[in-house]
């Protein structure tokens, strides 16, 4: 079949809920993909950073296909050998108490909603249905209805209605705003340590360390959605690392699997998870053989083949020479790690993005900004 057939049969049977490039792909490897005419492309959007390991990382793989050949889902009803060696590997290499794997990102982020809620009413003494939540203008936690519900971006609100209460709108990157916006009922702070989808939304030095300060000296809990930040994308294995902090609820996903199978953790200390009894949630595949033998594989592969440390070398270095690029149609380079991004003057996007989107697989964020989500390695 050919790359316009492809494209009609997507367009006539699937719904438009993306716009793809037109480019159809049929392998990967690496930092490497290649279409179904055998073109190959440098993959700069990385899967979101749920590819961090590299595409089809071979000892992932070998992993995902032996376990597939002995157990993959026994749901939650019983116990499977997996299980426990995930959840005592994944928090010893992230100092966490208690783990909580759902699927997706957004069911990660759900979960914590759902629990720093029960610790609010439980724990903490807020009346019931009081709650509040503090996120941040231009977040992005997902795509789910109550994420949705506190998004500022119109499109991603417009016609969804009606929206969950009790969450509270903050300017990112403000700490004092979080001061002010604190009130009696007010349960936890969720913020991306550094927003992606916005636009790779750096938040001034400091910030992490001021909000985590706050939450303490107000007993409210504080949710690191490093969703996309976290697993090495930011040249640390979580970002909260870059100013020294520890969440109390930690969100991860994406390259918990290395881009095999979708697995996300909400990571947590005792005080949180430990409130949540049997049948007060959960998820069919949440937890699985499968998923658990993968993701712990994914996290093997990025503490040993030193890929958080490749993230901090080469993100220093690829920001270091797109700085160096004089060019008038770029305004600002930014980025940590391996999550950058690139603002251009909105009269050069067009010539842009008819060369080097279709050769390098960029993201456009906004109409004028470039993502770039490198791989980190190739072998
Ligand atoms: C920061 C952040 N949170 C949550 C999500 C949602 O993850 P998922 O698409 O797996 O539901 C994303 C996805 O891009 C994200 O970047």
């Amino acid at each position: 079949m050919e790359t316009l057939n492809y494209i009609h049969i997507e367009d006539k049977f699937g719904a438009h809920n993306y716009k793809p490039l037109d480019v159809v792909l049929s392998k990967g490897e690496g930092i490497w993909v290649w279409d179904i005419d055998g073109n190959r492309y440098m993959d700069c959007t990385s899967a979101y950073s749920a590819v961090n390991q590299g595409h089809c990382h071979p000892k992932i793989r070998k992993v995902l296909v032996e376990q597939s050949e002995k157990l993959t889902l026994t749901s939650r009803a019983f116990r499977n050998d997996q299980l426990a060696p995930f959840y005592e590997e994944i928090c010893a290499l992230t100092h966490s108490h208690k783990v909580l794997p759902m699927n997706s990102g957004a069911e990660a982020v759900e979960t914590a909603i759902k629990s720093v809620r029960k610790w609010g009413y439980e724990h903490k003494g807020v009346e019931e249905n009081k709650a509040e939540i503090i996120v941040c203008e231009e977040n992005f936690h997902g795509r789910t209805l109550a994420i949705v519900g506190f998004s500022t971006d119109d499109n991603a609100r417009k016609s969804f209605g009606p929206f969950a209460k009790g969450f509270k709108i903050i300017p990112f990157g403000d700490a004092k705003a979080l001061e002010e916006a604190i009130t009696p009922n007010t349960v936890a702070f969720m913020v991306e340590p550094i927003q992606g989808e916005a636009g790779v939304k750096i938040p001034p030095d400091g910030y992490l360390k001021a909000v985590r300060k706050i939450c303490t000296d107000n007993n409210v809990v504080l949710i690191l959605d490093e969703i996309q930040t976290g697993l090495g994308r930011t040249g640390k294995l979580l970002a909260e690392e870059h100013e020294g902090i520890q969440a109390d609820l930690t969100l991860i996903g994406k390259a918990l699997s290395g881009g095999f199978y979708p697995v996300s953790a909400v990571l947590s200390n005792e005080a949180v998870l430990g409130l949540l009894k049997p049948g007060q949630h959960g998820s069919t595949f949440g937890g699985n053989p499968l998923a658990c033998a993968v993701a712990r594989k994914a996290l093997k592969v990025l503490v040993e083949e030193g890929m958080v440390e490749n993230s901090a070398k080469m993100g220093a270095y690829f920001l270091s020479e797109l700085k160096k690029i004089d060019h008038p149609a770029i305004k600002e380079a930014r980025g940590r790690g391996l999550m950058s991004h690139r603002v251009l003057l909105p009269r050069h996007i067009l010539k842009m993005s008819a060369t080097v989107i279709e050769t390098r697989l960029l993201q456009e964020t906004r109409p004028n900004q470039i993502r770039l989500h490198r791989a980190r390695r190739h072998w």
